[in-house]
């Protein structure tokens, strides 16, 4: 699996262990990884992004606090690292754009059991998404509403986990703040508790 260390690329084949660890896909630039390796560091926080550039972002500044609690994955939801299978107690999917957010909004088999593999036996999901008609619409992405939501969404993920829908709030990402100050755009949450064996 290819990691990012700060501008440099490194090749390791298992991650390090600790008793808890989350993942972050489509991490973007890694700020959320960063945060929450300082709060918790008996965690191990793993943020996946295709962008090698944008995790260099936070890669840098944590190497510079020698944070030995996170991990900057090239990779992808079409290619994700097979060392990451069943390893998560948690995944977090946060803002998505592209084809993370139409494998989500497009919910099929395939995708759903991808991102459940990453996770351990009483894993959860969480997923906090929303529509662009500014960006979207280009991307054949379907217009993201509450019905929509309810009727297409969650009864896929539900096959699969129990699925309950919230309101987000306080997220604290680099994209979260950008949209603040931005026009406002609905936003879900999604939380998915695996059921597999
Ligand atoms: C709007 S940014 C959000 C970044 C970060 N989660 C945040 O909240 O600041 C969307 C991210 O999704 C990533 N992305 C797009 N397509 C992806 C895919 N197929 N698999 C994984 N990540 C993807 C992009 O590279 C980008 O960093």
């Amino acid at each position: 699996m290819k990691l990012v260390v700060g501008n440099k690329q490194k090749e390791i084949d298992r991650i390090p262990e600790f008793n808890r660890v989350e993942i972050d896909l489509g991490t973007g630039d890694g700020r959320f990884v960063y945060k929450k390796a300082l709060e918790n560091p008996n965690t191990l926080f793993i943020g996946i992004d295709p962008s090698q550039k944008q995790l260099q972002i936070y890669s840098k500044k944590a190497n510079r606090k020698k944070l030995d609690n996170t991990l900057f994955v090239i990779g992808s939801i079409e290619i994700l690292p097979p060392e990451l299978k069943n390893c998560a107690d948690k995944l977090n999917i946060i803002l998505p754009w592209g084809s993370l957010l139409e494998s989500i909004v497009k919910p099929t088999k395939n995708t759903i059991s991808k991102l459940l593999g990453l996770l351990k036996k009483d894993g959860e999901i969480e997923m906090i998404f929303g529509y662009d008609p500014n960006f979207d619409v280009k991307a054949s992405i379907p217009e993201i509403n509450l019905e929509y939501v309810e009727s297409t969404i969650i009864p896929a993920f539900s096959e699969m986990g129990i699925c309950t829908l919230e309101i987000p709030k306080d997220l604290d990402t680099t994209w979260s703040k950008k949209l603040k100050s931005s026009k406002k755009r609905e936003l879900f949450k999604l939380n998915i508790k695996n059921i597999k064996e």
